[in-house]
């Protein structure tokens, strides 16, 4: 199976940068060859213009599904990737609390994974990776179990971390707003084997609230990509018959 092709992007330090595409395109396969778990068959990731080999140490992922330990508290779930990283247990989990309280899920800081909403053990996911600290932020649809109201708000959190502490960041999403209202450049996949079929930058100031989404700017960017997105699936439409 052929998950990507001829693919070719860069991303400044500190860009906001979102990936969409058509299910099964192969955002989430290049996320993984992104962050070094899967070696590519052909072709090169670089950072800072060099073949890092291990470069698990740049990135801060969270993946599709929430892979929270079933087995730990909500507290040492959040912790576990400073843990990893070799930072002292109880100053992790001291870390873990203030996050938590950050997020108001501190009075979950003791139950399991089971006892949480889809949405909270997202979130418990999310700020496990923020803890790590890391200059790149890989988010495969990070907020895709959410409610609408819910992730409005971690939306705009997102991009109040992003604005203080200033991240590369590169999301997947399938959410043509949420890609539009937090991105700087928005790069749209072709269906499998995925390619960039097109970018588009999104040139609304910051810093960006919701208020935004009703700019006839931001309408403008949406039906650009949207039309390509439709376009896009007729083409592999016609390319299945
Ligand atoms: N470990 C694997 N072994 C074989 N094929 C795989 C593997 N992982 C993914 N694939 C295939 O590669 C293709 C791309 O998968 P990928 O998970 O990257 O898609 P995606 O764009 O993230 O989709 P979605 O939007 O549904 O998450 C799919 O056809 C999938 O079946
Ligand atoms: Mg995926």
């Amino acid at each position: 199976m052929v998950a990507i092709e001829d693919i070719g992007f860069s991303v400044k330090a500190g860009e906001f940068v979102a990936l969409v595409g058509p299910s099964g395109c192969g955002k989430s396969t290049l996320l993984n060859v992104t962050a070094g778990l899967m070696p590519p068959t052909s072709g090169d990731i670089l950072i800072d213009g060099v073949v890092v080999e291990d470069r698990r140490p740049y990135f801060g992922y969270m993946f599709q599904s929430d892979l929270l330990m079933p087995w730990a508290d909500i507290r040492k779930n959040v912790a576990l990737g400073l843990e990893i990283l070799g930072t002292p247990r109880r100053e992790a989990r001291d870390r873990a609390m203030e996050i938590l309280r950050e997020f108001e899920l501190d009075q979950f800081a003791d139950k399991y994974p089971i006892q949480l909403s889809g949405g909270m053990r997202q979130r418990v996911a999310f700020m496990r990776t923020l803890l790590c600290n890391r200059s790149v932020l890989l988010l495969d649809e990070p907020f895709g179990a959410l409610d609408a109201l819910t992730r409005s708000v971690m939306q705009e959190w997102l991009l109040g971390v992003w604005e203080r502490t200033r991240p590369t960041i590169i999301l997947i999403t399938h959410d043509v707003e949420e890609a539009i209202f937090l991105a700087d450049r928005v790069l749209m996949m072709t269906a499998r084997p995925g390619r960039i079929r097109k970018e588009v930058s999104v040139n609304l100031g910051r810093p960006r609230d919701h208020s935004v989404l009703t700019t006839p700017e931001f309408n403008i960017i949406k039906e650009e990509i949207l039309e390509e997105l439709f376009r896009e699936v007729a083409r592999s439409r016609n390319n299945d018959e």
